[in-house]
């Protein structure tokens, strides 16, 4: 069956979307995407939700100017705050992310010693969303929330410098999780898995993310696949006026 192209927007805080967007241009590889990095007003895992919700808006009607079928929260923390706002404001399907809680179900609880460790921002880690998520999956109460205060800010650095320029502040940053025997890291933050081999090292944890599922869920709503074109990138920071063509290349850190 062919699919119609669609337009997919995205945004996130910073390059945390570009996680997902890995996943997401396999998964729909021939539509067109738009991704807003809202990096002059990262990180947003220390700002109020107030703001959060504010910029949330501003970001979609940005997309939205773009005639987007679709509009992905590639960020954990704005889920929490904004995606219920969003979806009773605009007339546009939305997607979100979350910290895959639920990955525990289908952990071998029977195998001795499993201890999940959620990594999220603080804000995440605080939100009413987050916790309501832990109480409905987590029943024996196996998981352990750590806010990581300034790991996403760190990956932007990574990012521009490379993971060489950052590794040593990345590791204190984890530190205070090395030694505690964890067995799996769920990576509550869009950020995380782009150092996902990096903190699996560091911590000797197995990392669970969403993105792949994340993706899935965008392609089932737009019930689309994979089409015989050319698959469009285009990205801006939300102090650009226009989008620029993106190459793939860059979706990693260097
Ligand atoms: N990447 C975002 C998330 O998934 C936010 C990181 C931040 O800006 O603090 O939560």
């Amino acid at each position: 069956m062919a699919f119609e192209q669609k337009r997919i927007g995205i945004f996130d805080s910073g390059i945390g979307g570009f996680s997902i967007w890995k996943e997401l241009i396999k998964e729909l590889s021939g539509h067109q995407f738009f991704y807003i990095s809202d990096v002059p007003n990262s990180p947003y895992g220390n700002k109020s939700s107030q703001f959060i919700r504010q910029r949330a808006e501003v970001l979609s009607n940005e997309l939205l100017k773009e005639k987007v079928d679709i509009i992905l929260l590639a960020c954990n923390t704005a889920t929490a705050e904004a995606i219920d706002g969003l979806r009773d404001k605009f007339n546009v399907p939305f997607v979100g992310i979350e910290p895959f809680v639920k990955s525990i179900e289908s952990l071998d609880l029977g195998e001795n010693n499993i201890r999940p460790v959620v990594l999220t921002t603080r804000a995440m880690h605080d939100s009413v969303r987050f916790k309501e998520l832990i109480l409905k999956f987590d029943k024996d109460k196996i998981l352990t929330p750590h806010a990581c205060d300034n790991l996403a800010s760190l990956i932007e650095v990574a990012y521009k410098k490379g993971l060489d320029s950052v590794e040593k502040e990345i590791e204190e940053e984890l530190k205070p999780l090395r030694d505690k025997n964890y067995t799996h890291a769920i990576l509550g933050c869009t950020h995380y898995p782009l150092i996902s081999d990096k903190i699996a090292r560091y911590l000797n944890v197995e990392c669970i993310s969403p993105c792949l599922p994340v993706s899935k869920r965008v392609a089932y709503i737009l019930k689309a696949g994979p089409i015989d074109s050319r698959t469009e990138l285009y990205f801006k920071t939300s102090n650009q006026e226009n989008f620029e063509t993106f190459s793939p290349a860059l979706l990693s850190l260097k």
